[in-house]
């Protein structure tokens, strides 16, 4: 692998070098085949002229974006040893892809590394520092994103708001951030989106292993999550989309969590979340819920009152097995009057933890 990695670097900066000018030159840009890049700015700036860009070792500057969103049909975008960012409070992204066609990956040695230390004070997106978001994939459609090991984000790992993308094989270790003030470390937030597949993703953080305000046709499997807050539907509600539709999300395993499966919807807003299966899931050390279902989020904290405006019809949660710890709950159910509807409940088999005695409207078939 090293050898290959080595004359790939060569190749690129070979012909990088060779034709500089010619390509500038002729009105129509002449993409060469490989490039290799050092400096985010150079990368950002040369972006449309390389059909593969190495993106190697590269240090961004404080403040700035490892901006790849103009890039070209079909380029592949490749990370190689370690990718690191200056400290500076700032809202990001440190990193943007977007494009058509795009494969992003990285070398057997890479490292995608946030240093989130630096912002970690326990506070997240809620005070504190202002912390960057690690990585937009905004506008990323027909695309692939494989195999990056990143790692100690400041705050939210990966934005998804694209149609049509695959996050394969994806590992988020902010385990660091664990008694270190890591917080709001989500490692999937997706919205907007239609049509993303996160595949095998290994998650360390903070907060949700995956987050989906909005979108439909998602699928989430093969997932290892632990440290967080679990596999969340929403909260739905609120902002510019608020309908959650066609969500699979499946044989994946949450450890050392606040939670295990979660939808919230917020109290008050209108939407829906219709057409979501849960199968599948092994759960250990849930400290909070191990399934958790409620419509009366507002301000990031449910209220105890449902409300019936983001009804959750057509669900299916099927093989939810394991155990939570002694002090948690193994299901909450909490909706509005008539707000959930038509749910499918099977093998739910959940040890330790008390059963909830605060359940309102549980649809038929389900059990509280
Ligand atoms: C792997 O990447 C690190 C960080 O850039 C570098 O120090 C190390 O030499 C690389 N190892 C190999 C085998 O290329
Ligand atoms: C639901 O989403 C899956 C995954 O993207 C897709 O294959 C399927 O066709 C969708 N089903 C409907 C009814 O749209």
């Amino acid at each position: 692998m090293r050898s290959s990695v080595v004359s790939m670097l060569a190749l690129g900066a070979a012909i990088v070098s060779a034709f500089p000018t010619a390509s500038r030159a002729s009105s129509q840009v002449k993409r060469s085949t490989s490039c290799t890049f050092s400096s985010a700015a150079k990368a950002s700036e040369s972006q449309k002229s390389c059909t593969t860009i190495m993106l190697d070792n590269i240090e961004v500057p404080a403040g700035e974006t490892l901006d790849l969103s103009d890039l070209e049909d079909g380029t592949k975008v490749i990370f190689n040893g370690e990718t690191t960012f200056g400290y500076k409070e700032w809202k990001g992204p440190l990193i943007r892809i977007a494009g058509s066609n795009i494969i992003v990956s990285g070398t057997s040695n890479h490292t995608i590394n946030g240093g989130g230390a630096r912002w970690w004070d326990g506070k997240g997106t809620n005070g504190g520092k202002t912390k960057p978001k690690f990585f937009y994939a905004h506008s990323l459609d027909d695309s692939t994103i494989t195999g990056l090991n990143v790692k100690n984000t400041p705050v939210q790992a990966f934005s998804v708001q694209s149609d049509n993308v695959v996050l394969n094989r994806i590992t988020v270790d902010n385990s660091a951030g664990d008694h270190n003030g890591g917080h709001n470390t989500d490692a999937f937030d997706v919205g907007e989106s239609s049509g993303v597949t996160i595949r095998d993703a290994v998650v360390k953080n903070q907060d949700d292993c995956l987050a989906i305000n909005s979108g439909s046709n998602i699928i989430f499997t093969g997932g290892t999550c632990s440290g967080g807050h679990g596999l969340s539907i929403g909260s739905v509600g609120n902002r510019d989309d608020n309908t959650v539709k066609n969500v699979t999300i499946s044989d994946s395993t949450v450890t050392n969590s606040a939670n295990g499966i979660r939808i919230k919807t917020i109290a008050g807003a209108t939407g829906s979340v219709s057409g979501v299966t849960f199968s599948d899931i092994t759960l250990s050390g849930i400290t909070d819920y191990g399934i958790v279902f409620e419509q009366d989020y507002e301000n990031g904290s449910p209220t105890g009152d449902p409300t019936t405006g983001v009804p959750i019809t057509d669900l299916t949660v099927e093989k939810i097995t394991g155990s939570v710890e002694t002090d948690a709950t193994k299901v909450y159910i909490l909706c509005g009057a008539g707000s959930c509807s038509d749910w499918t409940w099977s093998g739910v088999s959940i040890t330790g933890g008390d059963s909830s005695s605060k359940c309102e409207n549980v649809p038929s078939g389900a059990s509280c």
